[in-house]
C-alpha cells in the first residue's frame, strides 16, 4: 500500500513551492496551551515527534517553541520542503524519511506526539504507544466522518475519517483532556488531546 502512497505524495509535493512561512495548525497551538495549564508545558528538554509531518510546519513550530523535535514522513519531497523551511527559520528538526508501516520509534523516548491529517488505524496507535513515555501527550487532529457530508469535501473515502468516539477507542490508555468535533470553515475534524496513563502498555 505504501509505495503508491509515497509516489502520490511525492508528486503532490513536487508541485508545491517552497515556503519559509510557518503556519502551525490552530489545534496544535491550542493543545500546547492546554498542556501548559496541566503541566510545566514545553521545555528545552521536551522531546516531540510529528507523525506523517508532510511539509513539517507543525514540527518546525514545535522546534521554535524550544523543544527537540523529530518528524517522520514517507515523502522525500515533502521532507525537502520541510528542511528548507526549517533552515530558513534557523531551527533544527530531526527529519526521518520512513514508511510508518514498518517504522518503530525508540521506546518511550518522546514527551509529546502530534498527528495531523493522517489516519492509519493499524500503524499509528502502536507507534504512539511505543514512542510516548507514560505521562506523555498525544495531540491528534484529522477529518471527522461528517466531513464526507460537506459539499466542499475533497475526501470521499470513509476509511480516512473518524467517528466521534473513535480516538477514545484507539487510545483507551489515555486520560482525555479534549475529544471534540469542530466544524471549521474549510473542514470538519475530530480533535483529541490526551495524556498517556502511567502503567499503560
Ligand atoms: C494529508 S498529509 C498531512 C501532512 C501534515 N501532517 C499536515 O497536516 O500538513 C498526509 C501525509 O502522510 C504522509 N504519509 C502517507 N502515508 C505514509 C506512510 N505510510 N508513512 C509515512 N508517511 C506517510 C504523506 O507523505 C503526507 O505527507
Amino acid at each position: 500500500m505504501s509505495a503508491p502512497d509515497r509516489d502520490r505524495w511525492n508528486e503532490k509535493y513536487a508541485k508545491s513551492k517552497p515556503s519559509s512561512m510557518v503556519q502551525p495548525d490552530e489545534w496544535l497551538v491550542e493543545a500546547v496551551r492546554l498542556i501548559g495549564e496541566e503541566s510545566d508545558g514545553l521545555q528545552s528538554s521536551t522531546r516531540t515527534l510529528d507523525l506523517a509531518c508532510g511539509r513539517g510546519h507543525n514540527a518546525i513550530w514545535l522546534a521554535q517553541q524550544g523543544c527537540r523535535c523529530d518528524a517522520v514522513d514517507i515523502s522525500a519531497n515533502g521532507l525537502e520542503l520541510a528542511r528548507r523551511c526549517a533552515t530558513a527559520n534557523k531551527v533544527e528538526v530531526g527529519w526521518i524519511e520512513a514508511d510508518l508501516d514498518d517504522w518503530t520509534p525508540s521506546r518511550g523516548e518522546y514527551d509529546l506526539v502530534a498527528v495531523f491529517r493522517f489516519l492509519d488505524r493499524e500503524t499509528v496507535p502502536p507507534i504512539v504507544r511505543a514512542a510516548l513515555r507514560p505521562g506523555g501527550w498525544l495531540i491528534y487532529e484529522t477529518f471527522a466522518a461528517a466531513q464526507l457530508e460537506r459539499p466542499d469535501s475533497h475526501i470521499t473515502n470513509p476509511r480516512f475519517t473518524l467517528s466521534p468516539s473513535e480516538l477514545l477507542n484507539l487510545f483507551p490508555d489515555f486520560d482525555v483532556v479534549t475529544n471534540r468535533e469542530d466544524v471549521l470553515p474549510d473542514r470538519t475534524v475530530q480533535r483529541f488531546l490526551g495524556r498517556r496513563r502511567s502503567g499503560g502498555n
